[in-house]
């Protein structure tokens, strides 16, 4: 059984589908805890209404980057938690983090990396004119968004489309990207292989 800790900002969607796939017994895995870095992320409320445990830590209430991980890392440690999803966690965390939870702190963003990394990568798809985007499940590194890679999927840009439009569209697949890589990691398929500069995600066969 895979031991959640789900970091959250927003609104907290994939932090729902995890909870949906889990309900629905699909993906073999609890959350032990969900923790935002915003006090009134709406997705708190939304965990707290299905009985999952919830914190609010706010990187304001602690003097560094460092400090404020190592307040998220006792939180989750204290819990059981053993894989931690960023889930819409608007925060870049730190080697404090990392060294808590080595090669198991998955992340959900919604472009093909590594292309359009950093903050609203839909915005950059659209400005750039990409005909073709998508979303990858990455283990996360100590870079923004370069983590060795668990799962990736398209997502087609219709004509016409706005930033939100193309949002909209992404965001259905990234749910369902989501819970088909963390179904990877509770299976215990993935395996992380040193390929010289480059970590990688071999994800082994089913038995
Ligand atoms: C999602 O597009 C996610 O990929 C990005 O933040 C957006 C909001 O996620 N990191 P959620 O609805 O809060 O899960």
């Amino acid at each position: 059984m895979l031991e959640l800790g789900v970091l959250i900002s927003g609104r907290g969607s994939n932090l729902m589908a995890i909870l949906d796939a889990i309900d629905a017994g699909t993906l073999d895995a609890r959350v032990r805890l969900v923790i935002s870095n915003k006090k009134k992320a709406a997705g708190l409320a939304k965990a707290a209404e299905r009985g999952i445990p919830t914190l609010a830590i706010s990187h304001r209430e602690h003097p560094t980057r460092e400090a404020f991980d190592a307040a998220l890392v006792a939180a989750l440690r204290e819990v059981g938690v053993d894989w931690v999803v960023l889930a819409g966690f608007m925060r870049i965390v730190t080697p404090v983090f990392l060294q808590a939870f080595p090669n198991r702190v998955v992340n959900i963003h919604p472009s093909l990396l590594p292309a359009f990394p950093g903050v609203d990568a839909q915005a950059q798809a659209v400005a750039y004119g990409v005909k073709v985007t998508g979303c990858t499940v990455h283990l996360v590194n100590e870079g923004v968004d370069t983590g060795p890679i668990i799962a990736q999927s398209t997502v087609p840009v219709e004509e016409g489309d706005d930033r939100d439009a193309l949002a909209d569209r992404l965001i259905v697949e990234e749910h369902r990207l989501l819970v088909e890589a963390l179904g990877l990691v509770a299976a215990g398929r993935l395996e992380v292989v040193e390929h010289g500069a480059r970590a990688r995600v071999a994800i082994r066969p089913l038995p």
